[in-house]
């Protein structure tokens, strides 16, 4: 049973990275008309404070700095909005949205969730964390949240019958054979939904072993994945972690482009201390 709370960890830039990244990408899927849907493998607790430890505190910098400076890109914004209409409906003003309430900002009318996560307590406080007109019960409700292992459960639901949607893969990377257990399901989801989107959220401690699991990947997926990545430190420091990377298959249309543009300028919101870089790019 994992340990993994998520608390101690939200915010950090490689949140917000992955954050944005994902309201990217739904921004692209709700261009079209057609409703699909969002599948979150590890989607936490959904509602996170960032008052309290020093490390939350050093966050709530970070998330400072791009509520302030996020007006240039359309990406860097709506994510700024989603943090700030979440903040007021929470009535706290350090309150910090995860996935599930990131995701739920872009979602329109016709679009579906279903929100797994794996501990009972965190499953339970994300469905606190919903609007109540969303919350399941009833059971087909638009918004659903499953207490289940995400990577065996995510089968159950892809094909989606929309036949359109964005499955996001974001585990904690602590458990022994976890990152086997990642690819497995990484593979079947593709098997199962070739045209659907999915985005793996993956730390980068050591860029040999990044480049090692993306070469196996690309071998074994035999398909265009686009890598986005922002590190604040070089990447073979012995820091906890020095980078974050989102792997995406079946990029929309022009994502590589638009992140290429609002990537760096998050970046430059994101690193103080300037040491570190991004890169976007087709593996
Ligand atoms: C990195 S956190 C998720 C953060 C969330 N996606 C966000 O961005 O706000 C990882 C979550 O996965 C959960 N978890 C760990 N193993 C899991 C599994 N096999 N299936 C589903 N959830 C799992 C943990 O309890 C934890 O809440």
């Amino acid at each position: 049973m994992t340990r993994y709370r998520h608390e101690f960890h939200a915010g950090n830039f490689a949140d917000v990275h992955k954050h944005v990244t994902l309201t990217a990408l739904l921004q692209a899927l709700g261009r079209k008309e057609k409703g699909f849907l969002y599948l979150e493998t590890h989607a936490g607790r959904g509602a996170y404070d960032l008052t309290g430890s020093s490390e939350s505190r050093a966050a709530a910098a970070g998330i400072e700095r791009v509520l302030a400076g996020a007006h240039g890109q359309d990406e860097l914004a709506a994510y700024a909005r989603a943090v700030v209409a979440w903040r007021s409906r929470a009535g706290n003003p350090h309150a910090y949205p995860g996935s599930p309430l990131v995701a739920l900002a872009q979602l329109r009318p016709q679009d579906r969730a279903v929100l797994i996560e794996l501990l009972a307590d965190e499953a339970g406080a994300l469905e606190k964390a919903l609007p109540a007109s969303e919350r399941s019960p009833p059971r087909g409700a638009r918004i659903q949240v499953v207490q289940a292992d995400g990577l065996e459960r995510l089968r159950a639901y892809l094909p989606p019958p929309e036949r359109r949607g964005l499955t996001l893969i974001d585990p904690p990377y602590e458990a022994p054979g976890e990152l086997a257990r990642i690819n497995a399901a990484v593979a079947e989801a593709l098997r199962r939904f070739p045209t659907g989107v999915l985005a793996v959220w993956y730390p980068i401690k050591e860029a040999r072993d990044t480049a090692a699991w993306h070469a196996g990947l690309r071998a074994s997926l035999a398909r265009e994945l686009l890598a986005s990545e922002l590190w604040l430190h070089p990447c073979d420091s012995r820091v906890a972690l020095n980078g974050s990377g989102v792997l995406i298959a079946n990029p929309p249309y022009r994502i590589a482009a638009r992140m290429r543009e609002w990537l760096p300028a998050l970046h430059g919101l994101l690193d103080a201390g300037g040491s570190g870089g991004t890169s976007v790019r087709v593996l």
